[in-house]
């Protein structure tokens, strides 16, 4: 096996911190004067991943002095943390850019700031740099662990800062880190995705697969458990070939270490891809009560045909044997996926395939996404006859299918007692609280505020669509 991740040298994050510190410095010289601290104001759109990288740069923000701030208006410093994934989530980011350009007015000294997915498409960076001449800082996800620097640059050059250059992607271990919450973590094991599926961004955006050391995970998920975290969330884009290339255990042993540590916490992952999910994996979740028996496992299409097309490498068959297998072995197991419709060339009949499929499985949940053609990848070129009228059809249909799975599945649970962790208060006012069950259902139940971040055991009496609620045993 080769070693392949190129891990960023610890010079270089000295260097970084040096950078930190004389942010920090300029901060409190600023604050001696003025009296007040600088705000900072930092909003991720897309996925966990872009969730835990947000974590950093509060974490890196913090150390360099600033106070978070939910309004924008009170903040000095503005930063979106963008994704790429599709064309509606690109939308959002660029009316929510055009909308500070009036901040700034009011504000001239404010650093507003983009990074993230979108910014490692050189078409973006090009139309920011045009169009957007109020941004002062753009970074695409290669060049996070250097944030310190280029807002460095952004503050002291009076020029804008452009870092986009592409890259295969590092790791970079010990950055600040600026959790959202005290009860459930998001722990990356691996970055980047090398799987090419023909319709998808992220490979392009995000660079090649490359997995951290377990011994660097496992001593993150012991602080956690530590600082009393009750539910730690494993990223990536493929889970299952965590470390193929880099000589290191398999997942489903990462899985059992965490799994042997002490104390009172339950784990999960996501996102598994079905091409590698092996009975290994599905008997480790069966033999370790600390691992949710939950599986997100996205199918993308029921169709082999489309499946091929989309460079998914499984046929439904492989993935319904996967599912059969769970089942048999993991009492109580509940799955969840991503679909996607209107992939180029589907047809009603692919569609109805996938539709099948989605009966078949009897998903707790499903995350259903029109296709949106990205700029670059395989399926951009590929011919689509299909009108959008015919898509938002199909995808109608999907949902009232799913619906109907999803409030039997619901319905299913009452009279059942589940595990729920209590992860704060209820929509149901005062005196209530919600939690997610081990399958992530959310739960709502009447208890007092003192059990926020417990688990507890909660006797389900009512579904709703997308809840449940029952009372605490
Ligand atoms: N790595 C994960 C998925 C990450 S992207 C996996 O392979 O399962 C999350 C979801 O976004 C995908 O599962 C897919 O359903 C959807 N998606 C990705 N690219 C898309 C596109 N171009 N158009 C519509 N949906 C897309
Ligand atoms: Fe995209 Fe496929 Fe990689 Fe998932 S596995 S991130 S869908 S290329
Ligand atoms: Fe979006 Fe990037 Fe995640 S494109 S889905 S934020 S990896």
């Amino acid at each position: 096996m080769v070693k392949s991740v190129s891990t960023v040298p610890e010079e270089i994050l000295d260097e970084q911190r040096a950078f930190m510190k004389r942010v920090y410095d300029i901060n409190m010289t600023a604050c001696q004067q003025s009296g007040s601290s600088p705000y900072a104001f930092v909003h991720s759109y897309g996925c966990q991943q872009n969730v835990a990288d947000a974590e950093h740069i509060k974490g890196m923000l913090a150390e360099m002095g600033y106070r978070m701030t939910d309004e924008i208006g009170q903040a000095d410093v503005v930063i979106y943390n963008t994704c790429a994934v599709r064309e509606n989530a690109e939308d959002r980011v660029f009316g929510n850019v055009g909308a500070l350009k009036n901040q700034k007015r009011r504000n001239p000294s404010m650093i507003i700031g983009l990074c993230g997915c979108m910014m490692q498409q050189e078409h973006i960076a090009q139309r920011i740099k045009k169009s957007f001449p109020f941004v002062d800082l753009v970074f695409g996800t290669h060049a996070l662990h250097a944030f310190p620097e280029l807002l460095y640059e952004a503050l002291t050059s009076g020029h804008r800062v452009f870092e986009t250059t592409g890259s295969d992607g590092v790791i970079a271990e010990g950055l600040p880190t600026k959790r959202d919450g005290h009860i459930k973590a998001w722990v990356p094991i691996m970055y980047g995705c090398d799987n090419f599926c023909t319709y998808c961004i992220v490979p392009y955006v995000r660079g090649r697969e490359r997995s951290r050391s377990s011994e660097a995970i496992l001593k993150e998920v012991k602080e956690l458990i530590n600082e009393g975290f009750k539910e730690i969330t494993l990223l990536g884009q493929n889970v299952n070939s965590y470390g193929s290339k880099e000589d290191e255990i398999s997942f489903a042993e990462l899985l059992r270490r965490i799994a042997a540590i002490d104390g009172d916490f339950r784990v999960r992952f996501m996102t598994s891809h079905p091409k590698d999910a092996t009975k290994e994996l599905i008997d480790t979740i069966a033999a370790c009560d600390k691992i949710c028996s939950h599986i997100h496992l996205p199918v993308q299409s029921g169709s082999n045909r489309i499946l091929k097309q989309m460079n998914r490498r499984y046929t439904a068959e492989d993935y319904l044997d996967i599912i059969r297998y769970a089942k048999e072995k993991i009492p109580g197991v509940t799955f969840t996926s991503d679909i996607m419709v209107g992939f180029p060339s589907e047809t009603y009949e692919d569609f109805k395939q996938t539709l099948a499929l989605v009966k078949q499985v009897e998903y707790d949940a499903l995350f259903t996404f029109l296709y949106s053609k990205r700029v670059g990848t395989k399926a951009a070129a590929m011919e689509d006859l299909t009108t959008d009228a015919e898509k938002s059809r199909w995808f109608r249909e999907l949902l009232e299918v799913q619906g109907e799975i999803g409030r039997k599945r619901n319905a299913s649970y009452v009279g059942q007692t589940l595990r729920v962790l209590a992860d704060g208060k209820g929509r149901s006012g005062e005196g209530f609280l919600t939690g997610r069950s081990e399958s992530n259902t959310i739960v709502d139940f009447e208890a007092d505020d003192s059990l926020i971040g417990q688990f507890v055991h909660v006797k389900i009496t009512e579904a709703r669509n997308a809840a449940l609620s029952g009372v605490l045993v």
